[in-house]
């Protein structure tokens, strides 16, 4: 078998892993404000563990109240008040054939940085790590991973950055060990403990790559009994990856601190089998597959089964971070609605025939579930992918062919899809005589002014490549998300500006891919102009009006790309039919949108 090596069994301390995958803390803002475990939290787990993962890290846990809470929804563990949760929680994931530990995280007590606690202060920190590990134990869970990563308080110890002091606790890993050692006095020895440690800060005067190999060396020498090699201090995008960033891209970090005494894992964008595979072979002993396993649970049963074909990999559209980061909100997925949801699709109690009319996300999310039901479904198909297609084109984009790839495997060999290619037309769709109509024939391009030939051009045809342009200077009009995407795929080989008439381009967009495409764009020389109004166009110049004050600009240029959003796109009503209109027939928004559009619809019908 191709991927042997990811099903070799592995031992953490005295326990043994059933293969070398496992989930690493991923927090979900499905607990309750009060810190207890939610259904919606519980199913949630037992779900990525039914999915074959060897191992399910439990989100970062409050320890110490309040004084140490992160986040709205976080999870307590700092009482015996909330044992009983965590016994269900243990009980369902090891229900489901997986392993059980749990994130232990202090973020450090606001505004106070490590230099400024007391040996008091900084012997009681230790004590709750101890106690919620105690608690944990009793739970059920079968190790505990301490968080020394990502600027929390054990990184704090850790780093040059943040640690100046001069008594015992400025040697780095004092309080680590501290912990550790408290740890293992109050649950044994036996009990694993893992760390996620900052290997390398990504800061001046951090934690490098040297000292990050000195500390998992200590660390690992008689304490911790397993390693996941992860970033500090420095910029979250590092940690939180925008769409762009190569596969297995930071696998560097655990290549850098092994060999050690304990097995090391990787993390970060590993999305496909051939890539946890080839990092296993070379880099780390371990992969954490965390988005990968929010998008498809199934991930790893579906690689021992050989159906790796039919993985619905995470396209890093950053939904969840905008959730969880922007919105202190439960997370979603903009590629599995099943995400905070986790049913089993039943089958419908009546057959019926089923229209899907459109196949973008929307249409062939509904096509797999009606399908899925049992119905007789019919996909009329212009485009498969529909804007799909385009949105893959800019630079950074690609995995959004991932999805593509995805539902034309999912649906290959459903007997009962029969698929109509071609323009949509009423008749041919009546000439089926259907009990359901899903509409999702998505949208059109909105043009806010008269098409000139030869000057205005719209981004699909930019996109899709029937319009090139070489050393031109071109205004992109629209700052949104695909005027900018629209505007970085033209920058590099043009002289790009972006005319947008809000105060902000990208509004809306979540922060971290925001920020990665502002800095694109910079790079890339292209020039950005908030609250600006295109008033005129004539050939080589457009003239613009500042919303604010009302100055009158002109802009010399050749040519002007129109990006100011969509508009639905319903070609004919369906009369007295049971019929659903979803994703940017709707109202144009997200892939994350019309995939759960269609899942509701098709589970409707
Ligand atoms: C929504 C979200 C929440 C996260 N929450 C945590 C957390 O509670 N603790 C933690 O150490 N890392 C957290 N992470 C980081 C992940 O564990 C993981 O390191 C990161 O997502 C990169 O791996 P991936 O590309 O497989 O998702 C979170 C990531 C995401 C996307
Ligand atoms: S929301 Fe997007 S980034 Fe997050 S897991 Fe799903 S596909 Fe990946």
């Amino acid at each position: 078998m191709k991927y042997k090596k990811l099903f070799e069994p592995i031992k953490i301390g005295n326990v043994e892993l059933k293969n070398r995958i496992i989930f690493p803390p991923v927090s979900t803002n499905f607990a309750s404000a009060d810190g207890h475990l939610t259904d919606k939290f519980i199913k949630h787990y037992a779900r990525r563990a039914n999915g074959g993962a060897a191992l399910i890290i439990v989100e970062n846990v409050c320890i110490d109240y309040p004084g140490g809470k992160k986040g709205a929804f976080e999870p307590r563990i700092d009482s015996y008040d909330f044992l009983s949760d965590w016994e269900i929680l243990t009980k369902e994931i090891h229900k489901q054939g997986a392993l059980a530990s749990l994130e232990l995280a202090h973020p450090g007590y606001k505004d106070r940085g490590v230099d400024s606690l007391s040996e008091k202060e900084i012997l009681a920190i230790s004590e709750k790590y101890a106690k919620a590990a105690e608690i944990a134990k009793d739970a059920g869970f079968d190790m505990v991973e301490v968080q020394g990563a990502h600027g929390l308080l054990v990184n704090q110890f850790l780093s040059p950055l943040t640690n100046h002091r001069d008594d015992r606790w400025g040697k780095p890993i004092e309080f680590a060990v501290k912990v550790r050692k408290r740890i293992a006095e109050r649950c044994g020895w036996d009990l694993p403990v893992t760390i996620r440690l900052a290997v390398e800060d990504l800061s001046q005067g951090g934690i490098g790559i040297t000292e990050g190999k000195a500390l998992a060396l200590s660390l690992s020498s008689g304490a911790y009994n397993m390693i996941q090699a992860d970033f500090g201090l420095g910029p979250k995008e590092k940690r939180l990856e925008p769409m762009a960033y190569p596969e297995g891209w930071r696998a560097y970090l655990a290549e850098a601190i092994r060999p050690l005494p304990v097995p090391v894992a990787a993390v970060g964008v590993i999305r496909n089998p051939e890539t946890a595979l080839s990092i296993l072979e070379k880099q780390a002993d371990i992969v954490a597959l965390g988005r990968t396993l929010i998008a498809d649970p199934d991930w790893t049963n579906k690689v021992k089964e050989g159906k790796e074909h039919l993985i619905r990999k995470c396209i890093g559209c950053s939904e969840c971070i905008k959730a969880r980061h922007d919105e202190d909100a439960a997370i979603r997925c903009g590629v599995n609605p099943n995400v905070g949801n986790e049913e089993d699709i039943m089958k419908a109690k009546h057959k019926k025939i089923v229209a899907v009319v459109g196949c973008g996300p929307a249409g062939l999310e509904a096509t797999r579930i009606a399908a899925e039901r049992g119905h007789e479904v019919h996909l009329f198909c212009k485009e498969f992918g529909g804007q799909l297609n385009i949105a893959s084109v800019p630079p950074g984009k690609e995995k959004i062919r991932w999805l593509m790839e995805y539902y034309r495997n999912a649906l290959q060999g459903c007997g009962n899809i029969t698929a109509h290619h071609g323009e949509y037309a009423k008749e041919s769709i009546m000439a089926i005589d259907p009990d359901g109509v899903i509409m999702a024939t998505g949208a059109k391009p909105f043009v806010p002014f008269p098409i000139v030939e030869g000057i205005v051009y719209v981004y699909d045809e930019v996109l899709r490549g029937t319009v090139k342009f070489e050393n031109k200077i071109i205004v992109v009009a629209g700052g949104g998300f695909v005027g900018c995407e629209t505007a970085n795929f033209l920058a590099g080989n043009n002289e790009i500006t972006i005319v947008e008439m809000l105060n902000e381009i990208l509004p809306g967009v979540e922060t971290l891919t925001r920020n990665y495409l502002v800095n694109e764009l910079r790079e890339k020389g292209a020039k950005v102009m908030t609250k600006s109004k295109l008033v005129e166009i004539k050939k080589g110049e457009v003239v613009l009006e500042n919303t604010g004050n009302g100055h009158m600009e002109i802009l010399k240029c050749d040519g002007i790309v129109v990006a100011t959003g969509g508009k639905p796109s319903i070609p004919f009503a369906i009369g007295d039919r049971a019929h659903y209109v979803v994703g940017d027939a709707k109202e144009v928004r997200k892939i994350a949108d019309a995939v759960r559009e269609g899942y509701m619809a098709a589970k409707q019908l």
